[in-house]
């Protein structure tokens, strides 16, 4: 079940509201339009599938880095996986419990890294010079601090190029032929840090759990080998990466109980506490982008509808390939002609676009116009290219009612930034 549908009176809803009414009490358009309840039951779902096991689940905060998200997934139960100094400073504000959280990365700077001894976090070891910052680090902050080993399983994800990170050419984690320095090189630190687990993260986007189950299969063979050589590993952390479906063609994914069931008895068999860093999966299918047309206009055979919003809000589709997500219209007129249009935004080149060659009732000019599983990776990659400022953020709540989660970004804010410079 989705949290948008189209009603039977043809208007596109939000849980009970009309995104029409959404786009009228909002401060502008575009915006992000978030349902709060399937934020709480993407969180069940992984609740659900890992009952019975020990572990944490570890939301990937750069997939949606909106504050009263992160407060909510923590009231929840969540712990958070964090990629830079300030996404550690916000989940620190939000509330998270550091022994919950990991500092993940492949180009830590040795300053994050001392924030992240302080607080208390793990920390994952990328490579050789990461693993000197590290021990670097705990010295400053004088703690111990729990380390995990990113360990690059080679492992094909058969995702886009651009998101898979478990494959051997990617510049993630650690290779085997390297192991066995990095065990002798953490023994000789043990004074600053303990070895307290293995990561992997294989990439984004992954529609087969049968690819968690092959990293799984190795990764608890790295596990036997480390135990062996007198390390009390505690956590297998399998990273995040399960796929959503973006197509809306109703085809059959894995879903979280899928992903957990796959791996269940090899974490059960070592008796290991299972990291999982999911972001899109819990995030992606809450929200809507939600874009007012400005007008309808055709070159030549190509038609073309033109939107408020951009690439520089939601780039995804001119990152990643045309079709990215689903795109509808809020209240399309029943007797309105199909054609065949681009959804493109104002912005000065032709990467702009939101989707391209799909099928829509011609929209009024004012009408509203959807980009659908817009959670994740979408507000948390936005620019402010063009100039067009970063949009204001909502959420339905469980009572029905509307709540701004973020304000727009503003000129003024622009301003800011060379306010007291000296000349
Ligand atoms: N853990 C690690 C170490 C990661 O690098 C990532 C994502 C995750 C967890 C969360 O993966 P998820 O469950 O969200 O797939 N911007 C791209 C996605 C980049 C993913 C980067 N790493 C997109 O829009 O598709």
């Amino acid at each position: 079940k989705r949290c948008f549908r189209r009603g039977a009176d043809g208007h596109l809803y939000c849980e009970g509201v009309r995104v029409e009414d959404a786009m009228g009490a909002a401060e502008r358009t575009p915006f992000y339009l978030y349902s709060k309840p399937q934020v709480v039951r993407n969180f069940t779902a992984y609740r659900d599938a890992l009952e019975g096991l020990r572990s944490i689940v570890g939301y990937a905060v750069k997939a949606n880095n909106n504050l009263r998200v992160l407060q909510l997934l923590r009231e929840l139960g969540c712990g958070a996986v964090l990629v830079s100094g300030n996404e550690l400073r916000l989940a620190l504000r939000a509330g998270f419990d550091p022994t919950r959280c990991i500092f993940n990365g492949n180009g830590k700077t040795l300053e994050d890294l001392v924030l992240a001894a302080e607080s208390g976090v793990f920390v994952n070891i990328d490579s050789e010079f990461d693993l000197e910052n590290i021990v670097t680090a705990a010295r400053v902050a004088g703690k111990k601090v729990p380390v995990l080993l990113r360990i690059n399983p080679d492992v094909d994800p058969q995702v886009h190029p651009y998101v898979a990170t478990g494959n051997k050419t990617s510049k993630f984690g650690i290779r085997n032929e390297k192991l066995q320095w990095f065990l002798d090189s953490i023994k000789s630190y043990s004074n600053d840090i303990t070895l307290v687990g293995v990561h992997c993260h294989l990439g984004s986007t992954i529609t087969k759990v049968d690819i968690f189950r092959d990293a799984a299969g190795l990764m608890v063979n790295y596990v036997d080998e480390i135990r062996a050589q007198g390390f009390e590993l505690e956590y297998l952390n399998i990273g995040g990466g399960l796929g959503i479906d973006y197509h809306h063609t109703d085809a059959v994914l894995p879903t979280p109980m899928d992903l957990i069931n796959t791996v269940r008895e090899l974490v059960l068999s070592r008796d290991l506490t299972l990291i999982i860093e999911p972001g899109r999966s819990l995030i992606a299918n809450t929200c809507c982008f939600v874009n007012r047309v400005t007008g309808v206009k055709s070159n030549g055979t190509k038609n073309f509808i033109v939107v408020d919003g951009s690439m520089a809000e939601l780039i995804r589709p001119s990152l990643y390939g045309a079709y990215q997500q689903h795109i509808e219209l809020v209240s399309p007129s029943p007797d309105a002609e199909v054609a065949t249009f681009d959804i493109v935004g104002p912005v000065c080149e032709s990467a702009d676009f939101l989707g391209k060659d799909r099928e829509l009732p011609t929209p009024d000019k004012g009408a509203g116009l959807v980009v659908h599983d817009a959670g994740a990776y979408c507000m948390s990659m936005a620019s402010t290219y063009n100039l067009k400022l970063r949009p204001p953020e909502y959420w339905v709540e469980d009572d029905g009612s509307i709540a701004k989660i973020r304000r727009g970004e503003s000129f003024d804010d622009y301003m800011k930034f060379f306010d007291n410079l000296s000349a």
